[in-house]
């Protein structure tokens, strides 16, 4: 069932176009962002709430943290991300006007469970889960549900999984824009529109493959390497960061450029290589002068930019170019380079892609 791939995490890598495009399916067929998606009441309880508080683990935590920056701006609702192991076990504030969204590609994490059952009993009644599993646990005890179609996920690196989550994440963006007023008809045919154009740009993406293997190779031999993305690009950071750990067993860190010269920027010289996701947005200026500070301490930079962002390659800097700019979207298509970035390293360290030593694919334990 591998067909002509070497590995489950490389063949649901590439069945991401497809993968998304199911899962918007519904979304694009009735030309507009329906609440309905997320169950037959949702409209009421949607358009009920003021805020979101997103629970989670590992990848699934970083789609909710992506998905705090798409709806504080583009919903207007106050959007708070937090690990589900870490919620489960503090006094939390419960604001029962909240809705409390679990993301979790299995449904079967116990941590997120158990933050959901806790969320609860602090008197949130309000419940959605992002689940890629039909009836498994979470969603059954959810309020409302909306499923991923990534179709099963059988590498323990998650791939497929994290990039529908977020496509199922802006579709709920959307929906709550448009119920608390902040998304416009006019503004909502756009982001239809990006949405469509959504599996295209992955594969886009996917044909850069070439490249990014060749990259890999140098990576195989680093011992360490930092990641850096700011706004929007700054969990997928996180999430290429991840994926190196998980499978190349690389110690790899990511951080906001921002952040760099507040105590990271210690850790850069010759040896350190740093992946920067540079797509041009608004923070590219000043993505560009923190690259600057990596270079003027002699880090290589290994630059993920689209093709608006007007970099050129130089001594010390190499540059890969991902499809257009694809606005308020662009973190699901640079997840692509860096979920491959990760395989590639791995199979030239040799390393079990699949099945990653000391980690399991459903964490059902503490
Ligand atoms: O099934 P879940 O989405 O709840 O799983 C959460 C994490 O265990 C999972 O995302 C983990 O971090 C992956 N191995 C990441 O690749």
């Amino acid at each position: 069932e591998l067909g002509p791939y070497r590995h489950f995490m490389q063949k649901e890598i590439h069945e991401q176009p497809r993968a998304l495009a199911d899962t918007i399916d519904a979304v694009i067929n009735a030309g507009s962002f329906d609440a309905s998606l997320f169950g037959a009441n949702a409209e009421a309880v949607l358009s009920g709430i003021t805020g979101i508080k997103i629970l989670a683990c590992g990848t699934s935590y970083y789609a909710g943290s992506t998905a705090k920056y798409w709806i504080e701006s583009i919903a207007g609702l106050p959007c708070d991300v937090e690990i589900a192991s870490e919620y489960r076990y503090r006094q939390a504030f419960a604001d029962p006007r909240h809705l409390v969204v679990t993301i979790s590609q299995s449904g079967e994490t116990l941590d997120t469970m158990e933050a959901l059952k806790y969320a609860k009993s602090l008197g949130h009644t309000h419940t959605l889960s992002i689940c890629n599993v039909q009836e498994s646990a979470i969603p059954r005890a959810s309020e409302l549900v909306c499923y991923t179609r990534a179709g099963a996920e059988i590498g323990v690196a998650s791939t497929k999984a994290f990039t529908t989550q977020l496509a199922a994440l802006f579709q709920l963006t959307v929906v709550l824009g448009k119920l608390h007023g902040k998304v416009n008809a006019e503004q909502e045919v756009d982001y239809l529109e990006q949405l469509r154009q959504l599996p295209g740009s992955v594969q886009h993406a996917l044909n850069l493959e070439p490249q990014i293997a060749a990259w890999a190779e140098r990576f195989a031999t680093k011992a360490n390497a930092l990641f850096l993305g700011r706004g929007l690009h700054y969990p997928i950071a996180l999430e290429g960061a991840l994926k190196l750990k998980e499978i190349t067993y690389i110690h790899a860190e990511a951080y906001p450029a921002g952040e760099l010269k507040h105590g990271p920027l210690a850790l850069v010289d010759e040896a350190m290589p740093v992946v920067v996701i540079a797509p041009n947005d608004s923070l590219l200026e000043k993505v560009k002068s923190n690259m600057q500070e990596v270079r003027a301490r002699g880090g290589e930079l290994f630059v993920f930019a689209d093709q608006d962002s007007n970099f050129s390659a130089s001594e010390g800097v190499h540059v890969i170019r991902t499809p257009r700019n694809v606005g308020v979207l662009s973190p699901i298509v640079h997840t692509i380079p860096v979920q491959m970035l990760a395989y590639h390293a791995a199979l030239a360290r040799g390393t079990d892609v699949d099945k990653p030593r000391n980690l399991a694919k459903s964490v059902t334990v503490e």
